[in-house]
């Protein structure tokens, strides 16, 4: 860790930049459901992606506290979600925040970095009723990335602190546009077991943070009179015009909100190297893990923890180290009442 733990940015961009993201955002104008993509991979067949996460809500019930049937509370974490670069713009007109200056300076407070390379801008659109659960963002380590290997290992392998020598450090830069109502950034700048901070977002502002490392939610955004349609992977958010914005599954209009019934935000991340040096030997692949390697050092680890069931299959194997490795902080039962009637 560098100098800062987060720092908050305000105002982002110019006004009339600021005017243009919510313009650019209704010009790309369809917007997917972000889902839980199931697991393809020996290692913890039958969990999900994010398992740890998951666990984490049904236990809680989410930021809003519910009792709600599981697939009511994944309804209301499946955000609305599409790529604005990768790299290089994608949309015309991402470029402000895709090399924003002041995210670049921060991000190298952050690590005490030299050379930060922006690689991802994204957009999130979270609608009436929808919230995001409690988490910290998959990482990436040489070698190990969500690309080839499950994204629960790629947490736990950071949480354990054990292969920090690999990780790739990655800045986030978190801005939000428009007026929402509802949906505060909540977040543990002092680690899971210090009191939470929950910012309410503003337009045209942003904070940047290893989101990596700091566990982070959104509260629920204001549930109107209509209780929140059922929402499902393949439902999209269209742009209706005129400031009007439809969710729809096919051509069926399932409902109809304003701008400020949204809560869009935008994500840059960025990958941070110490100096060139550091970068090379992530280009070159001449110091990359292998996932043998990372099972052997957990299971030598869980070993001597006294945690390790030599007869244990694959799947018990993934919950145990997502139980010991990966620690949510306590539920607040103070936000649970915050929740919007
Ligand atoms: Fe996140």
């Amino acid at each position: 860790m560098g100098e800062i733990q987060f720092q908050l940015i305000d105002p982002l961009l110019p006004d009339a930049q600021a005017e243009e993201m919510l313009k650019l955002c209704e010009r790309y104008g369809s917007y997917g459901m972000y889902g839980e993509e199931s697991i393809e991979d020996d290692m913890g067949e039958g969990l999900t992606q994010r398992h740890d996460a998951v666990l984490n809500f049904l236990k809680t019930g989410g930021r809003g506290g519910r009792n709600e049937p599981l697939a009511r509370l994944a309804a209301r974490t499946n955000y609305f979600r599409e790529e604005y670069a990768y790299a290089e713009p994608l949309v015309k007109g991402i470029e402000p925040v895709l090399g924003h200056p002041g995210f670049i300076e921060a991000s190298k407070k952050l690590y005490g970095c030299s050379i930060v390379e922006p690689s991802i801008v994204y957009a999130n659109i979270l609608v009436p009723g929808q919230e995001l659960t409690l988490h910290t963002d998959v990482p990436e380590f040489r070698g190990i990335n969500r690309k080839s290997d499950p994204q629960w290992l790629i947490v736990a392998m950071h949480h354990s602190g054990l292969f920090d020598k690999w990780r790739m450090r990655i800045a986030t830069g978190v801005s939000w546009f428009g007026h929402p109502r509802g949906g505060g950034f909540v977040f543990y700048p002092d680690g899971p077991y210090g009191p939470p901070v929950e910012h309410s977002v503003r337009h045209n502002t942003a904070i940047l943070l290893d989101t990596d490392s700091v566990f982070h939610g959104v509260n629920p955004v204001l549930e109107r009179d209509e209780p929140m349609p059922d929402l499902r992977p393949g439902m999209r958010l269209r742009f209706a015009g005129d400031g009007r914005w439809q969710l729809q599954d096919g051509d069926g209009v399932l409902a109809r909100y304003s701008w400020d019934d949204l809560r869009f935000s935008i994500s840059w991340k960025a990958y941070c190297y110490q100096d060139e040096a550091e970068q090379q030997t992530v280009k070159s692949h001449t110091d990359d893990l292998t996932r043998q390697k990372v099972l052997g050092v957990l299971s030598q680890d869980l070993e001597k923890r006294g945690r390790f069931d030599p007869e244990a299959n694959e799947t018990a194997l993934a919950l145990t180290i997502i139980e010991e490795y990966i620690h949510f902080p306590p539920p607040a039962p103070s936000l649970a009442n915050q929740q919007p009637s």
